[in-house]
């Protein structure tokens, strides 16, 4: 198996939360690299863009990053002027390299999966690019999502093809819809990792 081919085995094939964490810990320094450059990962950017749009440019907003990884999302945004950005992850070596892009107000060490001690209606948008895909978040954290965007802000994130139906995604984010929690503002198709696999770009407005 390639090196690169290994890499991606090792983090969409993790079977608990441990080994997911210890694939990350090895990958953190060569992330960027790796998934840019070697894989050809657009989907960082084609969904930072979305955000951008649906927030109309106003850089003014506070903006959580989840599951920020090295911050390749708020490196972007950072680039349009957005400067109240705040990074969380799970994994203290992808935070660790994500404060070196100097984007963030704040880096948030947390699960996803899990309550967040977050105070209700924290931000105005959140973002998660590559995160609800094989072996890392459940789809608990949509509600977590919610619960800690102010009512009317926006929730942009990708969701990888084939985990959307086999990690219950669609069905919870269907059932947040049902119940009035969110409103589906635009998902499309696009381009993840570029010629070899495609991610839904999903981008709903919080009611509650
Ligand atoms: C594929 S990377 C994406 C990182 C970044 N958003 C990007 O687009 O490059 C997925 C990130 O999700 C984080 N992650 C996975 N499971 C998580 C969880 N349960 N809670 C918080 N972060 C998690 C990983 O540590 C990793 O940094």
């Amino acid at each position: 198996m390639a090196v690169d081919e290994a890499v991606l085995d090792r983090v969409y094939h993790a079977s608990d939360h441990q080994e997911l964490m210890s694939a990350y810990q090895d990958w953190a320094s060569d992330y960027d690299e790796n998934t840019v450059q070697d894989f050809g990962y657009v989907g960082y950017r084609i969904c930072a863009e979305l955000l951008n749009r649906h927030l109309g440019g106003n850089t003014a907003l506070h903006i959580l990053d989840a599951g920020c990884g090295t911050g390749l999302v708020g490196q972007v945004l950072h680039s349009f002027g957005y400067t109240r950005l705040e990074g969380l992850d799970y994994s203290q070596e992808m935070l660790d390299q994500a404060g070196r892009k100097n984007v963030y107000d704040r880096r948030i060490k947390a699960d996803l999966s899990q309550p967040l001690d977050i105070p209700d209606n924290s931000y105005d948008a959140v973002v998660c690019a590559g995160t609800f895909t094989y072996a890392h978040v459940t789809a608990s954290a949509f509600s977590e999502l919610i619960r800690i965007t102010k009512p009317g802000g926006t929730i942009c994130f990708t969701v990888r093809e084939g985990a959307y139906e086999d990690y219950g995604y669609r069905k919870e984010m269907v059932r947040l819809e049902a119940q009035g929690a969110w409103e589906l503002l635009e998902m499309r198709n696009e381009e993840y990792y570029k010629d070899k696999v495609l991610a839904k770009m999903c981008v709903y407005k919080v009611l509650k």
